[in-house]
């Protein structure tokens, strides 16, 4: 594995101001290994409520950001704006965005290299569909969806790559620890040869798709896994907490 292990939990679209104030006081009460990287990204509106309530200790993610400088641009939120109120990170490319909102390939890795410009460090998402696994394109679907990021961004130093078949996520069907372990290798691969040995040995790779306080432990110790990304599970601290102690 590559570097501190590192476990995000991405709450998505969900919380009030309340089911969010109770996950903050529950996360600022946990003991957390010192050895382990904790990010959470909560819904946009309330970041500024968890960033004046949360423990430095937990940095604070975007789940998305305009492609470039901000503007008129009816309902989105820029790089610069993450920055000023307190992320340290933001979430590009998740399987949602590409697959329900429609984000494609080349607006994903421009948005990448625009955040890491304006000094945000990013977890780039990468993952095939049910389908392409099916018919053999899982690594032509997560190269492609890696040279997408490579073609625009120039450093790798801020970058996380989270590998997140689309068929495990939000469906309990979490990728055996074989299965995750095989795409892992291969990107680790595909970026020694494409980029170079030292962004392949220093990047982490994390997995994403149903991981949960029953299955982490074992995907943890799969070589080429350097950490997670939670879903459902990091709406749940009791949870969250099992998937820090997986490493
Ligand atoms: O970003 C997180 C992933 O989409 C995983 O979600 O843990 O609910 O399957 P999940």
């Amino acid at each position: 594995g590559s570097g501190k292990f590192f476990v995000g939990g991405n709450w998505k679209c969900n919380g009030t101001k309340d089911s969010i104030s109770k996950l903050v006081t529950d996360l600022n009460g946990a003991k957390l290994e010192d050895d382990v990287d904790v990010v959470v990204a909560p819904p946009f509106v309330y970041i500024d409520q968890v960033k004046n309530s949360l423990t430095d200790r937990v940095e604070i993610s975007g789940q998305n950001s305009w492609v470039g400088k901000g503007g008129a641009f009816t309902g989105e939120i820029s790089a610069e704006q993450l920055v000023d109120i307190g992320c340290k990170w933001v979430i590009l490319g998740h399987s949602e965005r590409r697959h329900v909102i429609g984000e494609d390939d080349e607006f994903t890795g421009k948005k990448a290299a625009y955040a890491l410009g304006q000094n945000l460090k990013v977890i780039a998402c990468i993952g095939e569909k049910l389908e392409e696994r099916e018919s053999g394109k899982t690594f032509d679907v997560c190269f492609r969806q890696l040279k997408a990021f490579a073609d625009y961004v120039t450093s790798w130093e801020n970058v996380v790559i989270a590998y997140e078949p689309v068929w495990a996520i939000g469906t309990g069907k979490v990728a055996s620890p074989q299965q995750a372990q095989e795409v892992h290798a291969a990107v680790r691969d595909w970026l020694q040869k494409t980029l170079s040995a030292e962004i392949a040995s220093a990047t982490r790779i994390i997995y994403g798709g149903s991981v949960n306080g029953s299955n982490c432990a074992e995907l943890a110790k799969q070589e080429d896994i350097d950490g997670f990304l939670v879903g459902g599970a990091s709406l749940k601290i009791m949870v969250l907490l099992l998937v820090l102690q997986g490493p």
